[in-house]
């Protein structure tokens, strides 16, 4: 076993290919051990939930300030991401600023109430909350950090995950309720107004290989493309041990670079239930053979700019919690030891 604090570095080994990044949360920038882990292996952060909605809206604030098309926004949290982030030279990727998920419901409502069933607020009024929403935080985190984010992501998850024909959106969500696919639009046109020289715009989603939801996908794209609203696409990249499908994965890849779209695969991890040599083994072929496929495509041209694992240890992923069994999807494990998938991914680099 190698330990992971010591262990030569993922993104140097893969420094000519794409960026090496990690979704980490606000915990390990106080733990010192997490702290070394971090600095040694990733050259781009995420932070897992402390830029979402529900971590900068405030709903007090809002309350107070008495304006029904503007939220009131709290950067405590972005603000402590973003100085670790800076003060150990690594860039970020921001994640998420238009979501269903985690966004508090009171933002829906039409006097800010936080009550359940109250009365939605109208399409007119909601664009205009996110309108306002994205040029706050983007112009907040621009200026205090100036250079320091790389990409956005814009709208995450807008595609129905229960698909069966294809171009259709995820049409419960109180976006899509509210406002239909404007509020796509309403998001990336104010992305675009708010975004800094350097910065790219990102589309992200779930099961982005899987080909109906990437044909649904890409005709969204397609529609954004059509006004030049959007640069990269996000391949989640949740995987599953026993159904992940790297030639799908590498389809849908050349696929989407094929509108011209850059690539970042934005939350990879790859659900295993025991850490037995077996499993331990397959996990490694897997990750193995998906970093082949990515150093592939970015050798024949395909624009990769960066591959982030969700999670830096087996200890913090959420899959255990998620999938209710132990899981081990990282490359490395709960005593922060480089797995055999860690030798499997530098292997792959060579
Ligand atoms: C989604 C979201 C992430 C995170 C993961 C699971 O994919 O985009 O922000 O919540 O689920 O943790």
């Amino acid at each position: 076993m190698k330990d992971a604090l010591q262990c030569p570095s993922l993104f140097k080994a893969y420094e000519k290919y794409f960026r090496i990044g990690a979704a980490v949360s606000s915990f390990m920038t106080f733990d010192p051990a997490y702290r070394t882990l971090i600095r040694r292996h990733y050259n781009s952060l995420t932070a897992d939930n402390q830029m979402k909605p529900e971590s900068v809206l405030d709903r007090a604030a809002t309350l107070a300030k008495g304006d029904l098309l503007h939220a009131a926004v709290d950067f405590t949290r972005v603000d402590a991401l973003m100085y670790f982030a800076r003060d150990n030279g690594i860039p970020m990727r921001y994640h998420t600023l238009a979501w269903h998920n985690q966004t508090p419901r009171w933002f829906f409502a039409k006097d800010w109430s936080d009550a359940e069933g109250a009365e939605p607020a109208s399409k007119e009024t909601m664009l205009a909350r996110l309108e306002n929403y994205i040029l706050d935080v983007m112009t907040h985190v621009n200026e205090k950090f100036p250079g320091l984010v790389y990409t956005w992501d814009v709208v995450n998850e807008a595609i129905e995950p229960e698909l069966k024909v294809p171009g259709l959106y995820r049409t419960w969500s109180p976006w899509f309720k509210t406002c239909g696919e404007d509020f796509l639009f309403t998001a990336f046109r104010a992305a675009r107004k708010g975004q800094a020289p350097g910065q790219t715009l990102c589309y992200n989603d779930y099961n982005a290989f899987e080909p109906v939801k990437r044909d649904a996908i890409i005709d969204l794209l397609k529609k954004l493309q059509a006004e030049n609203l959007v640069d990269t696409m996000g391949m989640q990249g949740h995987y599953v041990m026993d159904w992940m499908n790297i030639s799908l994965c590498e389809e849908a890849a050349r696929a989407y670079a094929a509108l011209g779209l850059k690539i970042q695969v934005t939350e990879l991890d790859i659900h295993c239930n025991s850490d037995d040599e077996t499993h331990s083994q397959r996990l490694a072929q897997l990750y193995g053979d998906y970093f082949a496929m990515l150093k592939k495509l970015k050798e024949e041209g395909i624009d990769i700019e960066a591959v982030t694992f969700w999670g830096v240890t087996d200890q913090d992923s959420w899959l255990t919690g998620f999938r209710k069994e132990t899981s081990y999807p990282l490359l490395f494990d709960r005593a922060k030891q480089a797995k055999d998938a860690y030798d499997a991914v530098m292997k792959a680099a060579k």
